[in-house]
């Protein structure tokens, strides 16, 4: 049983410039909530109380703003520096000591996913024992993504970016690791771009054939939301959904509601802490 999560919010946001020079994307709007409420409502949807948010030098504060580590939510929250954006794997040598002996579901702060089976994929992962597992979404350009060639839920390749690939499988920002996962990331070099690669830890789960697959099929949706065209079109994709239905998505106060996690008392300090906003109408429909 997964306990703990990661959401990795660093990062130099290179192809989101210049919007992202001043501001980390993560504290960007999408549609009509910070993007890291979206990996965040997906840790909290899985089940994850136990959250460590990694975020870059001098960014602490902000963060801390919108999700403080004394929050209405039930979370224990706990924030990381990185000093410089040094790779995906290096999540687990800044988080040493929140990981511990434990499992770890890392995600990436600039990933967005929805869907109905979601809840019950992730319900029924965060089970897991031993190995990692990644989640694999069909894409149209598997050419700018890692992809992954699968055979009965095993990995048995993996390529990065590949030019000319039969599996359009793309690999998505969220991973679970076992515990070896501090072991393997020992072994790990800099790459040509002098950063710690994912898809090298990943292939050292993968040699040993620890390295599973969940597929997130197309009644399902993922986004990276950290390039401009996909970022505008998963807040298109929020804003068509929340009007037509008038449920929010990624709502985090709604969502540790349901798990039991607060109580209406929570939900009034929330109110509160955000002021008078449309958000703070759909937290007063919850008080219902
Ligand atoms: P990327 O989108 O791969 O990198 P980036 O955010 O630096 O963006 P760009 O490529 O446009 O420069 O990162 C994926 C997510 O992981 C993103 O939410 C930022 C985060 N991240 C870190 O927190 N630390 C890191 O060292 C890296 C590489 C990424």
């Amino acid at each position: 049983m997964i306990k703990k999560g990661i959401i990795l919010a660093g990062g130099m946001g290179t192809r989101m410039g210049p919007i992202t020079k001043a501001v980390n994307k993560q504290l960007l709007p999408l549609h009509d909530k910070p993007l890291i409420f979206y990996p965040l409502s997906i840790l909290m949807l899985s089940g994850i109380k136990n959250i460590l948010i990694i975020v870059n030098k001098g960014h602490l504060n902000q963060f801390r703003k919108i999700i403080p580590e004394k929050n209405n939510l039930g979370l224990k929250i706990e924030y990381k520096e990185q000093s410089r954006p040094g790779g995906l794997p290096e999540a687990f040598i800044i988080g040493k000591k929140f990981i511990n002996k434990d499992s770890v579901a890392l995600i990436l702060g600039d990933n967005f996913f929805y869907g109905q089976s979601l809840t019950n994929i992730l319900k029924k992962n965060i089970n897991f024992q031993k190995g990692a597992k990644i989640f694999l979404h069909p894409v149209k350009n598997p050419q700018n993504y890692g992809v992954a060639y699968v055979r009965k839920k095993k990995v048995v390749k993996l390529k990065e970016k590949p030019k000319k690939t039969n599996s359009n499988l793309a690999v998505t920002g969220l991973y679970l690791f076992d515990n070896r996962v501090m072991e393997f990331t020992k072994k790990l070099r800099p790459s040509n771009r002098g950063e710690l690669e994912i898809i090298d830890l990943l292939n050292i789960y993968r040699k040993k054939n620890l390295l599973n697959a969940e597929l997130i099929g197309r009644g399902g949706a993922w986004l990276d939301a950290g390039n401009i065209k996909d970022y505008y079109s998963a807040s298109s994709f929020i804003s068509a959904i929340e009007n037509r239905q008038g449920f929010k998505i990624a709502c985090p106060e709604e969502i540790a509601l349901k798990n039991n996690w607060i109580k209406k008392d929570n939900i009034k300090k929330s109110i509160k802490f955000y002021g008078n906003c449309e958000y703070s109408k759909y937290l007063k429909t919850l008080l219902k």
